[in-house]
């Protein structure tokens, strides 16, 4: 049976140049499909609000939401790195309600570690779920929950000056106690800039090559997102289509009665119909 990587795991695995893959998962049989196929971590990310619930962003989606969801894929994943993703204005409001609520995804969720976004302004936070023992990762460049004020889903770190903020982000997270972070859609050059400096493990989502692991949409890499695609998505499969092609097929063949056949339906014990209209007359 595969083992459960731990936090040393991970940062070993930086001190030794292993990737780390990672994905995200919002129910049982997702989980289960990546952990067969060997995964190091899932986050049940707040994504799910976009890819389960079709919500436009990640805004709507609430404590309740992610720890149910986080439950399933423990279930379906009891060997893999689960990360619970808190969704926005669970940890925003106070410092004790940050703490509150990450403690829920351990307490009812099981998870092993929490995410939450953003870089300096939220250090308080990553330093008192630590304290409160906690694993916690931070997440930095573009910010989903706060895309309003980055003008939309776009790219961070693109200049100087705010590839400067980026690292700034990075430093600052790291110094407040995060196991380790996650930058999404930065330039490679920045990420390698905060790889190289920082100890603990960075990850890489739509930022470069030269992370210490990769993370991607489970509902983006097997084609089942259709809203939009970012430019850092690789599909890997396409479930949309494939299933509105089965869903079609089954449409065409109830309707022609083809579905179901013989070998679909059951038979009654041998002489039991004879007895039935027997006892029906
Ligand atoms: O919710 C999520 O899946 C995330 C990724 C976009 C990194 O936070």
């Amino acid at each position: 049976m595969k083992k459960k990587m731990s936090r040393f795991d991970l940062e070993k695995m930086k001190q030794s140049s292993q990737i780390v893959t990672w994905v995200t998962a919002y129910d049982y049989p997702t989980a289960s499909f990546a952990e067969q196929a060997g995964m190091d971590m899932i986050l049940v990310g707040d994504s799910l609000g976009m890819c389960v619930y079709g919500y436009e962003g990640t805004v709507p989606v609430t404590m309740d939401q992610c720890v149910e969801h986080c439950k399933a894929v423990r279930k379906g994943a009891s060997n893999t790195f689960v990360v619970g993703d808190l969704p926005f204005l669970s940890y925003q409001v106070s410092i004790e309600e940050a703490v509150r609520n990450a403690g829920r995804f351990y307490k009812e969720s099981n998870v092993d570690a929490v995410k939450l976004e953003g870089g300096i302004r939220v250090c308080p936070q990553i330093k008192a779920i630590s304290d409160a023992g906690m694993l916690v990762i931070g997440h930095i460049g573009l910010t989903p929950q706060s895309s309003g004020q980055l003008g939309g889903f776009k790219a961070q770190g693109r200049t100087a000056e705010t590839a400067k903020e980026v690292i700034a982000d990075a430093r600052a997270v790291q110094e407040a106690g995060a196991f380790a972070l996650l930058v999404e859609a930065v330039p490679p050059e920045v990420t390698k800039i905060i790889r190289d400096e920082l100890k603990i493990p960075v990850y890489s989502i739509g930022a470069g090559v030269h992370a210490d692991g990769q993370l991607t949409i489970c509902s983006d890499l097997l084609g089942m997102f259709q809203a939009f695609t970012p430019k850092f998505v690789k599909k890997y499969e396409n479930l949309a289509e494939r299933a509105t092609q089965a869903f079609s097929k089954y449409v065409e063949e109830v309707r022609n009665r083809e579905f179901p056949e013989e070998q679909h339906t059951y038979k009654m014990v041998d002489g039991e119909f004879e007895k039935l209209l027997k006892l029906l007359n």
